[in-house]
């Protein structure tokens, strides 16, 4: 042990963390009563400062993407992050702090003690996330994981925002876990499409005929993108964006001064008009809605990130929609239903995505063929569906609701209940997207609200705008808020009332 006198206990303050760095590997200090703990200075999700992140009902949440980590031991509480915290050694002599410049040993991996097979369909957000998950848990059974993407278990949300822009490398594209980890957890990864789940017999069928038996099955398939039944559709230079591979086909295609037409304005279609811009292609967004994001950020919030588009030289056209892509051997216009004509080198299709349920027609599935799960994510007996593909009662009412982090959370529930548990979603949807430069939080699921109050304004951020209903918070939007938005993140759990709200957002905005 080589102890390190770090800082004064009267500097460590209970509700936020005090950074120090030991040989420049950076230390977070928490600090409850006359107790201080040492972790891990950085978020073991994207590495974010957890010290701008906020200390909230005894838990540590991070100020990017809102992962929770219990104050006490640095537990995994809520993902993206898949890990809990490093914890360092600490001591307090005559008021100063000592810690260890060596992390603590990290849990055991559970023994092969459990004749159990775990099927997990899906690599990808949830699908990673429920096998980390079940051997957090202590399953020391089988886990096979199966994926027809040959990369899967990668952070898909950096394509639209860091790949596309050049920003990030495709081979820097995030693994959620890298191959050391699932030797040493012995986790079976397959590549193969599975073709049919069989819930009577428990077996699944994977597109080359072999067949797998289970005990237990989670289904984390995801979404597919949409397409459009438009004549042209199928021409060269056409893409959609969902995998590294379609990713890799649009940075193939796309070169400075040639013009590119997104139809759709989703968040994935305005981050990758946001993305385009900076490769210099001049980019055209073929719109439904007059302002984007109206309807989930608000007018004035879809209003400003529109205005940020435009103020960077992205055309968002709302008069007409779509009706045919023209070319010969490959694209050259898209042409709208009122005839309107824009020439076009490449063209990228963002109108959202429907739920990859086709193997699962034996399972109940919705009308917009999503499966439908109860509170604790179980589809049938001895399957679990978790991500875009399951529609879930959130605070009663059925929702699909297609978020990375929520996903995650999903597959954490699951996992436990896979294993006996009875565990619900009683958390708060959370999700980001990213415009220029600039990442927008979300954190609720408010489809109505009868007042919107800000703090600062969207157009210069940082702001905090609250959707207010019945006096009671639905959703807060902000920007550069990361501190307030992690704090509210623990608080909304819980009904909220607005004037709450704005206190807590003053305590936590320093
Ligand atoms: C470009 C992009 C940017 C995004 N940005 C954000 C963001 O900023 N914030 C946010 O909250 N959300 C974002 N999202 C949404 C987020 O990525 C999804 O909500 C999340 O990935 C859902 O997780 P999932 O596990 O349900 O599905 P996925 O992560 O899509 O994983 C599903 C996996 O199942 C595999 N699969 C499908 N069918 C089969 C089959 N039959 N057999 C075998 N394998 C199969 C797929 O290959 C895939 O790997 C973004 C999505 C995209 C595409
Ligand atoms: S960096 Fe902490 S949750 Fe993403």
């Amino acid at each position: 042990m080589s102890l390190h006198q770090v800082a004064r206990f009267a500097d460590v303050r209970e509700d936020r963390g005090l950074e120090v760095n030991i040989n420049d590997t950076p230390i977070l200090l928490l600090r409850s009563g006359d107790q201080v703990r040492a972790f891990q200075g950085k978020c073991p999700h994207a590495g974010a400062p957890l010290v701008k992140g906020a200390v909230c009902h005894g838990r540590l949440i991070c100020p990017w993407h809102k992962a929770a980590f219990r104050a006490e031991d640095g537990a995994l509480c809520e993902p993206p992050a898949l890990d809990s915290l490093a914890r360092y050694h600490v001591e307090v002599r005559d008021g100063d702090v000592w810690v260890d410049d060596q992390p603590l040993p990290a849990d055991k991996i559970p023994p092969a003690d459990d004749a159990r097979t775990f099927v997990i369909i899906g690599a990808g957000a949830a699908g990673t996330a429920c096998v980390a998950a079940l051997r957090e848990k202590g399953f020391g059974g089988r886990i096979l994981m199966i994926d027809r993407e040959a990369e899967a278990g990668y952070d898909r949300t950096v394509l639209s925002k860091y790949v596309l822009a050049g920003d990030m490398a495709i081979k820097e594209t995030a693994p959620l876990r890298d191959e050391t980890y699932f030797t040493q957890q012995r986790i079976e990864r397959l590549h193969g499409e599975v073709t049919l789940l069989d819930p009577g017999a428990r077996q699944i069928q994977l597109a080359d005929g072999r067949r797998l038996d289970y005990d237990a099955a989670l289904i984390a398939t995801g979404g597919e993108p949409k397409t459009l039944a438009l004549p042209g559709i199928d021409l060269p230079q056409v893409f959609v964006l969902r995998s590294i591979a379609h990713a890799r086909q649009i940075l193939d295609a796309v070169r400075p001064g040639q013009r590119a037409v997104i139809i759709g304005d989703s968040f994935i279609a305005m981050e990758v008009a946001s993305s385009l811009r900076k490769h210099e292609l001049s980019v055209t967004v073929v719109a439904r809605h007059p302002v984007p994001f109206a309807a989930q950020l608000g007018e004035s919030v879809g209003q400003a990130i529109l205005a940020r588009h435009r103020a960077n030289g992205v055309v968002y056209h709302t008069d007409g929609e779509a009706a045919r892509i023209e070319g010969s051997h490959k694209v050259e216009a898209v042409v709208l239903d009122n005839g309107q004509r824009f020439a076009a080198d490449v063209v990228i299709i963002g109108v959202g995505v429907r739920p990859a349920t086709e193997p699962f027609a034996q399972l109940a599935r919705e009308q917009d063929q999503s499966l439908s799960v109860d509170a604790g994510m179980r589809v049938a007996d001895g399957v679990w569906a978790v991500g875009d593909i399951a529609t879930f009662p959130l605070n009663g009412a059925p929702v699909r609701i297609e978020h990375w982090r929520l996903a995650q959370q999903q597959a954490r529930i699951a996992a436990a209940n896979m294993l006996g548990g009875d565990e619900h979603y009683l958390d708060v949807p959370f999700f980001w997207t990213y415009h220029f430069g600039k990442r927008y939080d979300y954190l609720g699921h408010a489809e109505h609200w009868d007042e919107v109050e800000f703090k600062g304004t969207p157009e210069h951020p940082p702001f905090i705008a609250l959707l207010g209903k019945d006096g009671l918070v639905a959703a807060a939007v902000a920007c550069d808020e990361g501190r307030a938005m992690a704090a509210l993140a623990q608080r909304m759990k819980q009904p909220l009332p607005v004037d709450e709200a704005w206190r807590l957002v003053r305590d936590f905005s320093s």
